[in-house]
């Protein structure tokens, strides 16, 4: 017997065979404590007593006089392990060929959280979403992708991990939510892609919901002063976006006792009494906002005398 690093060796500092023995499948993916099975086939120079399947674990079998090798595990318990089939060939020169085992665990928990952070949101501010993967093998294979509702956020950075045993890993990605849909949850998945000789359905992990309520920020906005002559049907337009619906209170220069509730305020026929400033203010569950028009009046009269003065000038220069 050699020993196993000795093939290692030996293999990586292969040099030109005339004929490699080939495994079947040529990569093996299998479930961690699932049983597994290869064959090795041995070609022409191979006979029967010099091809050897070297292996760190479970049984071979010698078929069709040593020109077919097989290995059968009846449960994979290594994260590790990769079977060497090789025969001799001239002199102490060997011809080898290794199978790429993958041995594969899906997670035992994914769970997601924010980075420092506990309660709602507020709109604007960038938070970190992490998603924790618990015991999963090999890091290497997984993939993870954020979700808001049913929208695909986008992935994590991928790892450059090549450890084959079980770890958990954390994933971020970070998030600025705006002030629309401002109720919903955050969740994760943890795919294992393990290629087309890994299973039909990858192994899937979902995390549980993260409610994400936004709060919007409180601002405030003030318009700059506008002028309206009198007589004029001004209407004030204090529509805000926000789910839930916001609710609307106004407050009206002094001399205008009116009460409004509503987004958009409506005033017939402007008079000077109506001048000052009108106050919105628009609100939900989650943010307040108040804006400020300030309205002057001016008198329609004045335009018009201006107009009748240019008359009278063009009058006299004609
Ligand atoms: C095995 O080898 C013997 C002798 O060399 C030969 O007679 C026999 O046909 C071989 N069997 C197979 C399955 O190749
Ligand atoms: C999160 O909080 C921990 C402990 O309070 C602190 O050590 C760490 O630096 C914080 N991380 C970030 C990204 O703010
Ligand atoms: C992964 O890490 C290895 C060694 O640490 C490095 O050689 C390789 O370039 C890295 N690959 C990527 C894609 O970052
Ligand atoms: C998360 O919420 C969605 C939609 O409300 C629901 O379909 C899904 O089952 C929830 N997931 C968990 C893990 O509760
Ligand atoms: C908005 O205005 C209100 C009243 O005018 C004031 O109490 C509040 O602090 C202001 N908020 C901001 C964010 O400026
Ligand atoms: C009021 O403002 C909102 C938001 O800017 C706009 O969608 C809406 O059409 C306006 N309504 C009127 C009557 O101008
Ligand atoms: C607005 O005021 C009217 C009349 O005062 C009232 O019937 C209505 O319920 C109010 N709407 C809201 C949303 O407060
Ligand atoms: C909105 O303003 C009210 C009264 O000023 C306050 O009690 C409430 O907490 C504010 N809501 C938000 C989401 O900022």
């Amino acid at each position: 017997a050699y020993l196993e690093h000795t093939f290692i060796v030996l293999c990586l500092t292969d040099y030109e065979c005339p004929d490699k023995p080939v495994f079947h499948p040529s990569r093996l993916v299998v479930r961690r404590d699932d049983p597994a099975d290869a064959t090795c086939l041995c070609k022409s120079p191979c006979d029967g007593e010099s091809s050897h399947l070297e292996v760190s674990l479970g049984q071979t079998f010698k078929q069709e006089n040593g020109t077919k090798l097989l290995w059968k595990v009846d449960k994979m318990t290594r994260w590790e392990t990769s079977p060497i089939c090789f025969y001799d060939h001239e002199d102490l020169k060997q011809c080898c060929s290794r199978l790429a085992v993958t041995v594969y665990q899906p997670p035992d928990l994914v769970s997601i959280n924010y980075l420092n952070h506990t309660g709602p949101l507020t709109e604007g501010h960038v938070y970190t979403l992490q998603c924790t993967v618990e015991n999963v093998a090999p890091v290497g294979s997984l993939s993870v992708m954020f979700y808001r509702g049913q929208e695909a956020l986008g992935p994590s950075q991928s790892r450059n991990n090549s450890e084959k045993k079980p770890v958990t890993e954390i994933f971020t990605l970070n998030i600025k939510p705006t002030g629309e849909d401002q109720e919903g949850h955050y969740w994760c998945e943890a795919k294992l892609e393990l290629g087309p000789e890994g299973p039909q359905i990858p192994p899937v992990e979902k995390s549980q919901n993260l409610t994400a309520t936004v709060h919007c920020e409180s601002h405030n906005e003030t318009n700059t002063p506008q002028t309206f002559e009198t007589s004029y049907n001004l209407e004030l337009n204090c529509t805000a976006v926000g789910n839930p619906s916001p609710s609307y209170a106004w407050t009206l220069p002094p001399a205008n006792p009116l009460l409004f509730n509503a987004s958009i305020l409506t005033i017939n026929s402007i008079a000077f009494e109506d001048e000052g400033k009108y106050t919105c203010f628009a609100s939900n569950k989650l943010g307040n906002l108040t804006v400020v028009f300030d309205v002057d009046v001016k008198s329609k009269f004045n335009l018009l005398s201006h107009l009748q003065m240019d008359e009278k000038l063009k009058e006299k220069a004609t």
